[in-house]
This record gives C-alpha cells, structure tokens and sequence, in this order.
C-alpha cells in the first residue's frame, strides 16, 4: 500500500486546512433598509456578519446609480463591519482617495472598467486599503493572471453586474473553480469572492467550488429574520461535497 511521506502528508494537511478556513458572509447594503438603516446595519453585526458589501454604481458602467462617499462615511460611523466596496463604475481611480477617507476596508474595480490595472490596484494598497477586482461573467479569469501580486481580492461575478436580486449563472461554478485553482497554483492569499444570486440555494456549490467570501443582498434582507438567515447560509458554507 502507498504509504505518505513526511512531505506529502504535509501538502494534505495544508490543503484540507485551506478548504477549511471560515466562509466570509458580506451582506449587501443594495438590499438594505434606508429608512431603518441603522436597525439593519446592527442586525448585521449582531447576526454575525463578517464584511458589509457597499455596492457603489455609476449609471454608466452599469445601468444603475447608488452611492458615494457621503453614504459610504455615514454607515463606517455606524457600523464597526469592514466595508468592502465594489466599484461599478468607470474611471474607478477617480474616487479612490474619497473612498480610502469614507473608510473604505477593500476596494475592487472592475477589470473591464481599468485598463492600467496593476498601477490601479498599486494606487488602492497605497491608501491603505486591500485592493481587489471584479470579473464580470463573460470576462475571463486570463485577465487577472499578470497582477495576482497585486491583489488582495478576486470578484468572480455570478450574475451581470447592476441590480439586486438577478438569477445565479450556474456555469458560474466552473469558473469559481478555475479561479481557485488559478489562486492556488500562483500560492496567491488572495480573497476569492461571489457575487449575485447568492442564498440558500446556491451557497453550498459555490463554496464547494473554491469561494471564500460570499456577497448576499436579497437573501438577507428580505429574510424575516437577518441572524437567521446569515447563520444558515454559514452553515451550509460547512456542508461536505
Ligand atoms: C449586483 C451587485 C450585488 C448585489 C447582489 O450588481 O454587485 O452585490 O447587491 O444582490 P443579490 O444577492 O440580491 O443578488
Ligand atoms: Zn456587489
């Protein structure tokens, strides 16, 4: 019978441990309460969310308007959740010090959005903050191959940016697994996140796929209760293949 060598058992453990480290839930403030911000924010924390995505659009890059800066301040000084914040927009590097100010904790442009990416992303880890970018789904994973230093976060997208709410792609799957794949083999400590028609349902594959970090808006928000909801898609974070 094989018997593993030192070495070899080694890989294993490191590999097993890797898949193991805890699933990051970052609810998505699109779907959020305006009128009770502050309520939402804290059932939030208190349900045991890791990160809040603020998703910021700018009815150019998407077909959407959403927030800025003043919003962005405004909910750092009530909520103590890293925000990470997904830049739909053009000319991302436009806000970037506005954004690192506002209390930014990532920021993530999107590839199709920032021709000079490697100098973008340097600019972001200048400010302080972790730098990251978005793939949108008909965007491939080669785009980002050249700047895996760079990055602090990979944003596989599973729907088309620009709304809360949209149907998860499930060819997504293949690509969350390629992008894994991509990040381990470059031993790249690399977020790996998705984004869009995350829930119940499509959480578990999605992890099993390879993601570390798992935006939900509709998901949460809509449930009857936020603490709930945020523990179940955790647990199903923990399910076996
Ligand atoms: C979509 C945004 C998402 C959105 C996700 O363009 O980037 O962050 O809020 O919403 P759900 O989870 O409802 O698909
Ligand atoms: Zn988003």
């Amino acid at each position: 019978m094989f018997a593993a060598g030192p070495a070899v058992l080694s890989i294993l453990v490191a590999v097993t441990q890797a898949r193991q480290t805890r699933a990051i839930i970052a609810p998505s403030l699109l779907s959020a309460d305006f009128a009770q911000l502050t309520t939402d924010l804290r059932r939030c924390e208190d349900g045991g969310a890791d990160w809040l995505h603020v998703d910021v659009m700018d009815g150019c890059f998407v077909p959407n308007l959403t927030f800025g800066a003043k919003v962005m301040e405004t909910v750092h000084r009530v909520t103590k959740l890293p925000l990470d914040v997904h830049m739909m927009v053009v000319q991302p590097e436009k806000y970037f010090d506005d954004f690192a100010k506002a209390g930014a904790a990532t920021l993530t442009i999107h590839a199709e959005a920032a021709p000079h990416l490697q100098r973008q992303l340097a600019r972001i880890r200048e400010l302080g903050c972790k730098a990251g970018v978005a793939l949108n789904p008909g965007t491939p994973l080669s785009t980002v191959e050249d700047v895996l230093d760079d990055l602090d976060l990979l944003l596989v997208m599973t729907v088309n940016p620009g709304f809360g709410g949209q149907q998860f792609i499930p060819h997504s799957l293949d690509k969350i697994a390629r992008a894994r794949a991509m990040l381990d083999a470059a031993k790249s400590g690399a977020v790996l996140e998705v984004d869009g028609g995350i829930n119940r349902k499509t959480i578990a594959s999605a992890r099993q796929a390879g993601a570390d970090a798992f935006v939900a808006g509709n998901a949460v928000f809509t449930a009857a209760d936020v603490a709930t909801e945020i523990a179940a898609l955790r647990q199903l974070t923990m399910a076996r293949a």
